[in-house]
């Protein structure tokens, strides 16, 4: 099967949680330890194969920061997937990811395949008092609303991948 699977996908959540530096990690393989905040929104793209298809992510990196707010919808309408982001070390980024999941709920495409992904897990290895979020709160978070979950290190790369790979599994190929 040679064709390519187009996925559109958003990334979105509270600002500095590490949505960009998923991206960055999955698209390129590296991190940035003084990433700018996004402006607006930013468009990638990755390529990668799942179960000898290959999978195009169209990725939508939205901006965090409240004055960007509005533009949100403008990026998850025309969406298939979503990743909703908070920082495992910040639990108002845990309440904003609940938000988001609400208003997806309500205004997104009904079939949309969701992933909610705690971000940041690094930290916790030298100090588990960073840790802010339980990782079952999160499960149940997602097990409750019919997400995919996922802890991830946008720093050392785990889960990162993984997380495309699951969405990509979800969603029927063309
Ligand atoms: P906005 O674009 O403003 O919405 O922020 P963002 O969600 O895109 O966050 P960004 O990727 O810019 O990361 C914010 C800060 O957190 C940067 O200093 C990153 O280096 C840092 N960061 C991102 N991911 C991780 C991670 O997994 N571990 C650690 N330790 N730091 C991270
Ligand atoms: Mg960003």
């Amino acid at each position: 099967n040679s064709a390519v699977t187009s996925i559109k996908l958003v990334l979105l959540g509270e600002a500095a949680v590490g949505k960009s530096s998923i991206v960055l990690r999955f698209v390129s393989n590296d991190f940035s330890e003084n990433k700018e905040p996004t402006i607006g929104a930013a468009f990638l793209t990755q390529r990668v194969n799942i179960n000898d298809n290959t999978v195009k992510f169209e990725i939508w990196d939205t901006a965090g920061q409240e004055r960007f707010a509005s533009l949100a919808p403008m990026y998850y309408r025309n969406a298939q997937a979503a990743l909703i982001v908070y920082d495992v070390t910040k639990p108002q980024s845990f309440i904003k990811a609940r938000h988001w999941i609400k208003e997806l709920h309500e205004q997104a495409n009904k079939d949309m395949i969701i992933a909610l992904v705690g971000n940041k897990v690094d930290v916790l290895e030298n100090n588990e008092d960073e840790r802010k979020v339980a990782r079952e709160e999160g499960e149940k978070l997602a097990e409750e609303e019919g997400l995919l979950f996922f802890e991830t290190s946008a720093k050392t790369g785990l889960n990162v991948t993984e997380t495309f790979v699951a969405i990509g599994e979800k969603i029927p190929l063309k």
